[in-house]
């Protein structure tokens, strides 16, 4: 059967990425467009990000997963290390993330290397966590491993929910940032006729090359 969805099409024209607009370095230009769209109404899921890693086997895989910190020194999500996608940044640390903000019309894809956080840094952040997320934590000790059931790890939910009734959680070691530091920007806004600006920067020793792309 063919689901037939070709209509479902948008016109795009809210802003554009003019040659004043674009600072020397990507950092600043990111900065300012998160800041516009954390100023808007809706700040839904703003800071979801499109991860993609290289598995083992050589394919792509990408998921979504939150930026939590950002600087010049670079984008920070926690995850747990024994994960797929932890198996596949020790294999290979080369990833890219990318962001939709749909409100704005854009799309910022950034390429870079990853690396783990400090501990401390790691700990820091798992300590600000809900009780309930850093129950979550433990108890997907082994995120990304197949289950027999929903009951079980519900089960284990409940189980280490007693046992810490009272105590303080640690972060398990297993368990913390990575900081992706970028060698490629890509800002993307929609345009009129699908005449979109695409703005690259990629790293060029000391400096950052800027260059417009055909949309
Ligand atoms: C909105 C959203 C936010 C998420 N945030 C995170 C996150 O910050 N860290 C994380 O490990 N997984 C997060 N996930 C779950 C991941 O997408 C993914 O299912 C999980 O990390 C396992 O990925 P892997 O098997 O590829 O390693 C999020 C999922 C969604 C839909």
């Amino acid at each position: 059967m063919l689901r037939d969805i070709s209509n479902l099409r948008k016109s795009y024209s809210k802003n554009s990425l003019t040659e004043e607009d674009i600072p020397k370095d990507p950092f600043l230009l990111f900065d300012i467009w998160f800041k516009e769209v954390s100023s808007s109404t809706n700040k839904s899921e703003i800071n979801a990000m499109t991860l993609s890693t290289i598995s083992p086997s050589g394919y792509p895989n990408a998921r979504i997963v939150l930026l939590k910190y950002y600087s010049y020194e670079g984008f920070v999500f926690f995850t747990n290390y024994k994960s797929d996608k932890g198996v596949s940044i020790d294999k290979n640390n080369k990833v890219s993330i990318s962001f939709f903000w749909e409100d704005f019309e854009r799309q910022v894809i950034i390429n870079g290397t990853a690396s783990k956080t400090s501990k401390a840094f790691s700990t820091k952040y798992f300590n600000s966590r809900p009780k309930g997320s850093k129950i979550g934590a433990i108890v997907s000790e082994n995120q990304s491993s197949k289950i027999n059931s929903k009951d079980d790890i519900i089960e284990k939910f409940n189980h280490i929910s007693k046992e810490y009734l009272n105590k303080e959680i640690q972060r398990p070691d297993y368990w913390g940032g990575y900081i992706i530091k970028p060698i490629k920007y890509e800002f993307w806004q929609g345009g009129e006729n699908r005449l979109h600006d695409r703005i690259r920067y990629t790293r060029d020793k000391n400096f950052w090359k800027i260059e417009r792309l055909s949309p």
